[in-house]
């Protein structure tokens, strides 16, 4: 089966086609260059940049892989949660595409998709406990199999990658800020006791990282030195070394970040949800981040669990992922009618599948 992934959530357009489970071709245009000039995303932008590339990367996509549009089999779209206006504009091109060649549209949610897209590398192991970590989203999931997720806890606040963003912000660096921490935390060494490991003394699942943010916004006011003119702070966003001071402030960010996010996983893991979990499934934006990703991996060691981490070029916004999770969904016998909504941000997105047979139309 073959089937056609849209992606348009945010700021990045991706396209791609995914046979029974396997990567055939994929595009991706990003528009993060034009957002940075305004230090995040500005939604009207981002839906008429979806609007002007679509059509082009639909295209290209076909080409590349030399595929005609009668081969495709499904069309898989991302519902949401995202930008309204963005997520309108996929819509319409996967329904146009259903409409056409009369085959079936999966309106995927990008946050499964987020979590299923290491299948396109590896095996994916049930039941797992998901984290997805990205710029608007903070979750914990038990995940039973492919097409059953059930949400253990949440952002009350920012989401992990915004809270990246904003203090990259704070340090003059351009959206989004998330790799240039990363980067500049690497080389320099953490202070445990610096930052708060925030929302942690409580019994529940949840995340809340503003506390986080205010943290350092009031650690550089106190050093306002630490914050690097603009011409710096470009040197430091080209991977040039930030000076050792700010350098150290990274390191402790990265780690409160990734600490915090283990307190919480680690326990899901020991309480009822956890019974009989297998795997570990770290995906979003922030999972590229290489502090999540080490301290992840000493979790999972610890637990006797498999760390299962899409490489990072997955773990940002991508086709390739609604068209993995769009098929798995149709193999499932799983579609949607052409009255399929999006579902923006904040809103849960509703079980509204249609039954069929399973595999093609
Ligand atoms: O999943 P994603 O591509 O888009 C959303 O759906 O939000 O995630 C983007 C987020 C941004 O906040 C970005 O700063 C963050 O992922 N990010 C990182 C790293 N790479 C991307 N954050 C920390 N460390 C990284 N290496
Ligand atoms: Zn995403």
């Amino acid at each position: 089966m073959l089937c056609i992934g849209i992606e348009t959530s945010c700021d990045e357009t991706g396209l791609a086609l995914v046979r029974d489970g396997r990567l055939v071709h994929a595009v991706m245009s990003s528009q993060a260059d034009i957002h940075a000039l305004f230090g995040g995303v500005v939604p009207e932008i981002a839906s008429r940049e979806h609007y002007r590339l679509i059509g082009p990367l639909y295209d290209l996509l076909l080409r590349e892989a030399g595929v005609g549009p009668t081969e495709l089999d499904a069309v898989a779209v991302a519902r949401g949660p995202g930008l309204l206006g963005s997520l309108l504009v996929g819509m319409a091109f996967a329904k146009g595409l259903a409409l056409g060649f009369d085959i079936p549209l999966v309106g995927v949610n990008h946050l499964h998709a987020h979590l299923l897209a290491a299948g396109l590398e590896r095996e994916l192991v049930f039941p797992a406990l998901g984290l997805l970590v990205s710029g608007g989203h903070t979750h914990i999931y038990r995940i039973e199999s492919p097409v059953s997720f059930r949400l253990l806890g949440r952002t009350l606040d920012d989401a992990a990658g915004e809270a990246y963003d904003k203090v990259a912000k704070m340090l003059r660096l351009p959206y989004p800020g998330g790799r240039i921490l990363d980067q500049q935390g690497r080389r320099g060494i953490a202070d445990p006791r610096l930052f708060p490991r925030p929302y942690t003394d409580n019994d529940n699942l949840d995340f809340s990282f503003s506390g986080l943010k205010t943290a350092v916004q009031t650690h550089l006011s106190r050093h306002p030195e630490l914050v690097p003119s603009p011409d710096d702070a470009q040197a430091v966003a080209g991977g040039h070394d930030a000076p050792e001071g700010l350098r150290n402030m990274c390191a402790s960010f990265n780690e409160a970040v990734a600490e915090t996010l283990c307190i919480k996983l680690g326990r899901a893991l020991d309480g009822d949800d956890g019974v009989g979990v297998r795997a570990l499934i770290v995906a979003g934006g922030v999972a590229a981040n290489s502090y999540v990703r080490d301290h992840t991996a000493r979790l999972a060691v610890s637990r006797g669990l498999e760390l299962i981490v899409p490489s990072p070029p997955l773990c940002t916004d991508n086709g390739s992922m609604i068209a993995y999770a769009g098929g798995l969904l149709r193999q499932g016998g799983l579609s949607h009618s052409l009255d399929l909504e999006a579902v923006p941000r904040g809103r849960a997105i509703p079980d509204d599948y249609r039954q069929g047979p399973a595999g093609c139309s």
